[in-house]
């Protein structure tokens, strides 16, 4: 097959959503729609034109972003004007050899597969080739236009189209195909002459049927993954259609998902046998959860891993947590990032680490914040126990040793550091190291007792 290059247009105000982001950057699965343009495109393996216009400042920034996961296009072209898709397309084309073959992907279409795009490429062997769908709702989209024998003869925009023309249910998806010399010549013929005095893409189609080029459609087997997106609905329901697709392929993996319609991935989810997922769980970034992981409901992972067998309840937010094998977590915990849990750990509700590791077996089971700590083994952290990590300028850290007891509400204030196996009695303020084996007590003063204490009574107004 002849070379071919990939040409996504993306340079569209997107004025239908109401928004100060370009359209594009406009997220599908916690990545802008153009990320999942782009690859699809790159799975084509061809030479990729980028072309921006409006917001293109942002969309530059965005690709510049080493997270931005996707490959650099090769050239980037401007429209400066946004005046419709054929020029926006026509930005591009001095960059394509006459002899290539063109493939045109639009910006705001994110579910574009590679299997149809190659199909799509396939087609435009000395052809025009479209891809064509059947929409029950085929409202906004351009309309195809057949003759009696059923030949293609042109595309009719919604907007510029009649009564009969608008019952069509056979819509244009945008994506098109075309030898590069053809493709240029016709679109040096597009006028915009139409409801939006923008010269359209769409029009080549007509201009090809006139020029006696055989047109080819090329109809998308699951009409979903052509769905354009022009404003917030489109969108959430492009966002609905990737969360199930993505629901239904870890499902076939083994994943048990407790409702696939309320469970949303943005990243990537790694899972061994006999994970369950229960409602309303967000993932984000890279998740890794090894066999028998369960998650509660209503819980957050973002660039977590968890350990064989381990367990989080419901109402969790974790962060840049690795954590061992059958550890308890929640319900109602916190970790931020750079967090090690070792196997067995549990922190229950209202607990929250950051920068924290745990050892083997350490328990924190309510109400405790540890913070810039190293926790040995087999360490009991009691209710209301605080790392007091920050002097206002800079963050220290507290080490405590293994199978140490922190009773409750111990404030302890880093630098500081606990011997293995030392008790800290319940209420203390540690400023000194307590070493291995020893108890430490520290309260304010010692308790007073006053017998027959009357207590205060309301007074009468
Ligand atoms: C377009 C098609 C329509 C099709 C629909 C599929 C045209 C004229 N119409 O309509 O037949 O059914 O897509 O989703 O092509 N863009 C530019 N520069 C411009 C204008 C647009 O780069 O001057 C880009 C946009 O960023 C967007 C894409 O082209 O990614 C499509 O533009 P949009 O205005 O959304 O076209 P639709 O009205 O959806
Ligand atoms: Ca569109």
């Amino acid at each position: 097959m002849t070379a071919v290059h990939a040409l996504i247009l993306a340079a569209g105000r997107g004025t239908r959503m109401h928004s100060d982001l370009p359209k594009v950057l406009h997220t599908v699965g916690g990545q802008p729609m153009l990320a999942h343009v782009l690859r699809a495109a790159a799975a084509l393996d061809a030479p990729t034109h980028l072309v921006l216009g409006h917001g293109a400042d942002a969309v530059q920034a965005w690709l510049a972003r080493p997270d931005a996961g996707v490959a650099t296009p090769q050239a980037i072209a401007m429209q400066a004007e946004q005046l419709g898709t054929a020029h926006a397309v026509q930005q591009a084309l001095p960059g394509v050899p006459d002899d290539a073959r063109v493939v045109i992907l639009y910006g705001d279409v994110p579910l574009i597969g590679a299997d149809l795009l190659q199909a799509l490429a396939q087609a435009a062997d000395g052809a025009l080739a479209l891809v064509t769908a059947t929409l029950p709702d085929p409202s906004g989209y351009g309309r195809i236009l057949r003759n009696a024998a059923g030949q293609v003869t042109g595309i009719v925009e919604h907007k510029d189209a009649n009564d009969a023309q608008r019952a069509i249910t056979e819509i244009n998806t945008g994506l098109l195909a075309a030898p590069a010399g053809a493709l240029k010549r016709w679109i040096a013929q597009v006028r915009s002459d139409n409801a939006n005095r923008e010269y359209y893409l769409t029009d080549v189609v007509a201009l090809a049927v006139a020029d006696g080029m055989l047109v080819r459609t090329v109809s998308a087997p699951q009409p979903d993954e052509v769905e354009g997106v022009n404003d917030r609905v489109q969108l959430a329901r492009a966002e609905r259609l990737y969360q199930q697709r993505q629901a239904t392929r870890l499902m076939r993996a083994g994943v048990q998902l407790a409702d696939p319609a309320r469970f949303d991935l943005r990243g990537e989810l790694i899972a061994g046998r006999d994970v369950f997922i229960d409602v309303g769980v967000i993932i984000e970034g890279r998740v890794e959860l090894a066999d028998g992981v369960r998650v509660g409901a209503y819980t957050l992972l973002k660039d977590v891993r968890l350990g064989r067998g381990s367990v989080v309840q419901a109402h969790c937010v974790l962060e840049g947590l690795a954590a061992g094998a059958d550890c308890r977590i929640g319900p109602f915990a916190r970790v931020r990032p750079d967090s090690t849990f070792a196997d067995e750990v549990h922190i229950g509700n209202f607990v929250e680490v950051k920068k924290g590791a745990l050892g083997h077996g350490t328990k924190a089971g309510h109400l405790a914040y540890i913070g810039d700590a190293t926790v040995g083994a087999d360490v009991n952290i009691s209710a209301g126990v605080i790392t007091c990590n920050y002097d206002g300028a800079n963050k220290h850290q507290t080490v405590i040793g293994d199978g140490a007891f922190i009773g409750t509400d111990t404030q302890l204030v880093a630098p500081v550091t606990i011997g293995e196996r030392a008790f800290i009695a319940a209420g203390s303020t540690i400023t000194r190291e307590v070493p291995a084996d020893a108890l430490a007590v520290c309260r304010a003063r010692d308790q007073k007792t006053i017998a027959n204490w009357k207590r205060p009574s309301k007074k009468k107004s």
